[in-house]
């Protein structure tokens, strides 16, 4: 494995212009602008309820949004079918990993690559993918069902990867997991980035590992967009140590900031 920094380029593959989508009466996502760069990581961090998830889903098409617009390689994909978003290259990693239970472990794969007709493409990506994970190997023929939370994690990461994406959607990839679970996980995300060059963005609430993994942060709170800048400088900013990171400073002037109403910026 190689340490060198991604080729991360200033081309946005991902851009959403002033997204707002709705359940009914209820705003869960009230104007998001965003970009993702082909070659980085990029990372929503945001508490239970701002909205995450939401964004993820009217990105894939399975929420259309009321307002705004989505740019996908240049393309526009707003409100497009899911399906069509998958074959413009673009695979979504659900919340709770939603793999096929009663089918089996490679079965659920070749589900991820259902568009794809290169059957040798195929077949040397499910290798690549048993590389990554191999349990997924050793429990190739069994029913997903059977997996662990963090074994059908891979799964579902492996799945989305069998489509060949340029970018992956990944939903809370700790969710349920234990830190040694979620560090190994974060890993390997790291590693598909650098190895394939494959674009993500990631939505999270452990904002420890979200942040040391990727190389770009936004900040979400109530459907907004509060802050964004590189994860190197967010990981530095006082308000996220203390409300996101929960590294409090000591001192009476911590005090005085932990009290005061919380300010972005
Ligand atoms: N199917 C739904 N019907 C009605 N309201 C919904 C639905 N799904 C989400 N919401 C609401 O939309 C808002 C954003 O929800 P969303 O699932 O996007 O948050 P999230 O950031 O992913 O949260 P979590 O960390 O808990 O997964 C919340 O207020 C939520 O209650
Ligand atoms: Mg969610």
């Amino acid at each position: 494995m190689s340490d060198l920094p991604p080729p991360v380029s200033d081309l946005p593959v991902l851009k959403l212009l002033n997204i707002e989508s709705a359940y009914g009466p209820i705003k869960a996502i009230r104007g998001i602008s965003l970009q993702v760069r082909r070659g980085e990581i990029a990372a929503v961090l945001g508490s239970n309820g701002a909205g995450k998830t939401t964004i993820l889903k009217t990105i894939s098409g399975i929420i259309d949004p009321r307002k705004g617009a989505i740019e996908f390689k240049g393309q526009d994909i707003t409100a497009q079918d899911p399906s069509h978003i998958v074959q413009q290259g673009l695979s979504h990693v659900p919340e709770g990993r939603e793999v096929f239970p009663l089918l089996s472990v490679r079965d659920n794969l070749l589900m991820g690559a259902y568009t794809r007709s290169d059957r040798d493409g195929v077949a040397r990506d499910i290798e690549t993918v048993y590389g990554y994970f191999p349990i997924l190997r050793e429990r190739a023929t069994q029913d997903a069902g059977l997996l662990s939370g963090g074994q059908q994690q891979m799964l579902a990461i492996s799945r989305a990867l069998m489509a060949n994406p340029d970018l992956i959607l990944l939903d809370e990839p700790s969710l349920g997991l234990s830190p040694k679970l979620t560090k190994e996980i974060f890993e390997i995300v790291v590693r598909i980035n650098r190895e394939r060059g494959t674009t993500i963005l990631l939505v999270e609430q452990n904002a420890n590992m979200a942040l040391n993994a990727s190389d770009y942060g936004y900040v979400l709170e109530n459907g907004r967009i509060v802050m964004e800048d590189t994860c190197a400088r967010l990981r530095e900013k006082d308000d996220i140590k203390e409300f996101y990171l929960g590294l409090k400073e000591e001192g009476v002037r911590s005090e005085r900031r932990w009290k005061k109403k919380k300010t972005w910026r």
